[in-house]
């Protein structure tokens, strides 16, 4: 178990103080799982593979509300944030400048190659980009970045591949695709029901 996890759940600050509004003091941080879906995942009893020397790929970083936490849980080690959006980076360049551990990377995570030089191998891949072919997407970013035996949370939203579908079946299609994991779990999340965490362990 990561110490830098708490119950609630919450993480205990790399830098003192709120990041995004959330409530802040006495050595941590809330992490509601009504703002962030890995946090869901987490309250929901979800594997979290992430040791405090781990180096994480985070596709999609959005303006770092996630990110920050994982900052947090990662203290020994880094975070780079791939989002493919300026506005978003420049305010998580703001809410998180003064964290070492954290490389913002601005780039279209379906090419990995435009990130090569700045992302070395991580022990785990956490995605989440709300577009078409997220499972292709994670599975080109391992074949680049991920360790044999390193993880992938991969956040499915059942929408962005297709509306018409039950998203049931658009979870199981995407975990199917990831022909070079073990898949270990499909957390649908409670608060967000068009989405679901994919838990894989690398195996290529
Ligand atoms: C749902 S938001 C991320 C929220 C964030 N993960 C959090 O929990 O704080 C999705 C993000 O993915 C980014 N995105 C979408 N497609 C992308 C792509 N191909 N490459 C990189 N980022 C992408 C968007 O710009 C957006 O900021």
């Amino acid at each position: 178990m990561n110490p830098n996890l708490l119950t609630g759940p919450a993480t205990r600050p790399l830098v003192p103080g709120s990041v995004y509004g959330e409530g802040a003091g006495r050595g941590r941080r809330e992490w509601s799982p009504g703002r962030s879906k890995l946090a869901d995942h987490v309250a929901a009893g979800g594997e979290l593979p992430v040791e405090r020397d781990s180096g994480v790929l985070y596709l999609g970083a959005g303006s770092g509300t996630t990110l920050s936490h994982v900052s947090d849980l990662v203290d020994e080690g880094v975070v780079y944030g791939v989002d493919k959006a300026y506005r978003p980076l420049k305010t998580l360049l703001r809410r998180l400048s003064g964290r070492e551990n954290v490389v913002p990377v601005l780039a279209d995570g379906r090419n990995p190659r435009n990130y090569a030089g700045k992302v070395e191998l991580v022990d785990l891949i956490y995605q989440d980009v709300a577009q078409r072919d997220q499972a292709g997407i994670a599975s080109r970013n391992a074949e680049a970045y991920l360790a044999e035996g390193g993880h992938l949370l991969l956040m499915v939203k059942s929408r962005a591949e297709d509306v018409t579908e039950e998203p049931e079946e658009v979870f199981d299609r995407a975990a199917a695709r990831l022909a070079d994991f073990e898949v270990a779990e499909v957390n649908v999340l409670k608060r967000y029901p068009d989405h679901a965490c994919v838990v894989g362990r690398y195996r290529p």
